[in-house]
């Protein structure tokens, strides 16, 4: 029979008792959970490419960024050729900002974990926004907030060369409201490395503000930390949960199989 847990007050659950993954009743529970949780483990699955993909489209559109359904995080080049662009996750995180409708979910299998270090770090910008007093609230849904992969980059690299500029400028770059009211009316908020600047707002008073926002929302009380082993099986919300990785030897050989769920609402 499947159980779920809390793996902290305000986010996070852990789904024990999987015989059948795709199974409608077992699927049909991790949507759930999923959505009021944020971020869903089930350890000790140990899935092949394969499995990995089937659980994924059972939970959705598998997207294939790059023209690959499974992604390999890791930071050895000759596992990852844009190795160098993932040190950007070590920074407080929202996957996929610049796209007009962001990626739902994401799911990560740890194949090989490191011996230190290399958890990886979620935090809820819906409960983060929830804690807000009343008038933050207003003042911030009035924001919209400029993403790009540059803002990310430049955490990781901060004397580019004109190269790597041009090269990170190639890519779009989006505009989204800072607060997020879906569909349903939760809201969450669109922040992270991505974010370069409010709308009509200085560079520097956009900068205090969204770094204010971030450590706001990564409090402990919003926070989990996932410590891997090999097998376990780890989803989030990607439009809500802020996500980093734990800093970790780059040689630990630690490598990650991704595989991303296409959303279904636009950003606001
Ligand atoms: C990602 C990501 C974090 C990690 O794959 O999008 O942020 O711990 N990964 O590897
Ligand atoms: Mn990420």
């Amino acid at each position: 029979m499947i159980e779920t847990r809390a793996l902290s007050p305000a986010l996070g659950v852990e789904v024990t008792g999987v015989t059948d993954l795709l199974h409608p009743q077992v699927v049909s529970r991790c949507l759930e959970a999923l959505k009021w949780r944020g971020v869903l483990l089930i350890r000790g699955l140990n899935l092949d490419d394969e499995a990995q993909l089937a659980f994924s489209r059972e939970l959705g559109t598998v997207l294939a960024p790059g023209g690959k359904e499974i992604f390999k995080v890791s930071l050895d080049p000759s596992v990852n050729p844009s190795a160098d662009y993932l040190r950007a996750t070590f920074h407080w995180h929202i996957d996929d900002t610049t796209s007009d409708v962001p990626a739902k979910a994401t799911m990560l299998t740890a194949r090989h974990v490191a011996m230190v270090g290399g958890g990886t770090e979620f935090a809820s910008t819906y409960a983060a926004f929830e804690a807000l007093p009343a008038e933050d609230q207003k003042r911030y849904e009035q924001l919209r907030v400029v993403h790009s992969f540059e803002a990310a980059q430049r955490l990781t690299h901060p004397d580019p060369t004109e190269q790597q500029i041009q090269a990170w400028r190639s890519l779009p770059t989006h505009e989204t409201s800072l607060v997020w009211q879906r569909h349903d009316g939760r809201r969450s908020m669109v922040i992270g490395a991505t974010a370069d600047h409010i709308v009509g707002v200085s560079p520097e008073e956009s900068r205090t503000l969204l770094d204010e926002l971030r450590d706001w929302s990564t409090q402990e009380r919003f926070r989990y930390t996932h410590e891997w082993a090999v097998g376990d099986v780890v989803i989030w919300d990607n439009t809500g949960m802020l996500h980093r990785a734990l800093p970790y030897d780059p040689a630990s050989k630690r490598t990650m199989h991704r595989t991303t769920i296409a959303g279904e609402e636009a950003w606001a």
